[in-house]
């Protein structure tokens, strides 16, 4: 079939991009103790950053807008999107600055994970600092709110243009509400969607978060799995089982991302919320937001 897309990516990933030190340990260690680590690894990591790499491994055409310092970490942030094929054009490096930094420590009883984060002195993009014709140059925009001003202007412009915007918001920050509401498909933890709308259920929350303006809310439950909401439609995806749960840093950012590579695909929410649940559970068998990232020939063995 002749693919008549005239766009240069399938998603361009618009946010945060991290380098994560992570610590799997026998189990959370008390205040003043010290514990041996089990398993170390270091990898990229940030909401928009791993979105974009989930995109890669799944074979998605993917860009990364983002902003590194010239240091360490850096390098190797940059690396890790070199090493997926994510496109890296439009990762600035900002001279004498330090990269976005974070410390994981992952429970071992439950794969739970405790982050520590410093998002270093690269600082965030100014509204004239975007090709804004390279960010639109996609089928869907995958944005998280760590550039402030810019990333609501970025989830606006996008939806002026008609493209879909997945937004990803963990928590209460300045422009949450006006992100919420320029977003078509915001994805959100549980515990902030309930925070967020003001409602004590799942169900609730989604229906009042829908009744803001996008066209799909989708609220990820953890193990529970993730629920959908469309028009009068409720979507529920059980988790998908896998074992064992090593570790479920950046299985949100990794939803994300496959949910916007499944938008840009035109999937329905259902198959969309399926697939994207499988690709956030395979994630969980390894240490580290990005390792176990599946590939879509593991995802379509995996699913039946
Ligand atoms: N233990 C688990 N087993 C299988 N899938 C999981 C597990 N934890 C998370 N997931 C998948 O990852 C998605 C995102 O996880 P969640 O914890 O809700 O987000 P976040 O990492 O942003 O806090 C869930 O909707 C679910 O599909
Ligand atoms: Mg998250």
């Amino acid at each position: 079939m002749i693919d008549l897309a005239t766009e240069s990516f399938d998603v361009c990933a618009f946010g945060g991009a991290c380098w994560d030190l992570l610590s799997l340990v026998p189990r959370y260690p008390e205040l003043d103790e010290k514990i041996q680590i089990e398993q170390l690894s270091m990898q990229g990591g940030g909401l928009a950053g791993t979105a974009a790499a989930t995109v890669a491994r799944l074979g998605g055409r993917v860009a990364i807008f983002s902003r590194i310092g010239d240091d360490s970490f850096g390098d190797s942030i940059r690396q890790s999107f070199e090493d997926e094929g994510v496109d890296t054009t439009w990762l600035a490096e900002i001279p004498g600055a330090r990269s976005h930094f974070s410390l994981c420590i992952v429970d071992g009883v439950t794969g739970k994970r405790t982050i520590l984060y410093d998002y270093g002195g690269k600082g965030t993009f100014g509204v004239d600092e975007i090709d804004w014709e390279a960010l639109l140059d996609c089928r869907c925009l995958m944005s998280d709110s760590h550039h402030g001003d810019t990333s609501l202007t970025a989830v606006r412009r996008a939806r002026d243009a008609g493209i879909p915007v997945v937004l990803d918001l963990e928590r209460e920050k300045p422009l949450s509400t006006e992100l919420l509401a320029a977003a078509s498909h915001p994805v959100l933890p549980r515990r902030y969607a309930l925070e967020a709308s003001g409602c004590d259920s799942v169900e609730d929350a989604g229906r009042a978060l829908l009744a803001r303006g996008p066209e799909v809310v989708v609220i990820t439950l953890g193990p529970d799995g993730a629920t959908g909401f469309r028009g009068d439609q409720m979507i529920h995806q059980p988790a998908i089982p896998v074992a064992p749960v090593i570790d479920t840093t950046g299985a949100g950012d990794v939803f994300h991302g496959a949910f916007a590579y499944g938008v840009a695909l035109g999937w329905d929410l259902g198959q969309n919320l399926r697939f994207s649940a499988a690709v956030a559970a395979l994630k969980c068998r390894r240490l580290g937001g990005r390792a176990g990232i599946p590939t879509m020939d593991e995802v379509r063995e995996y699913l039946p």
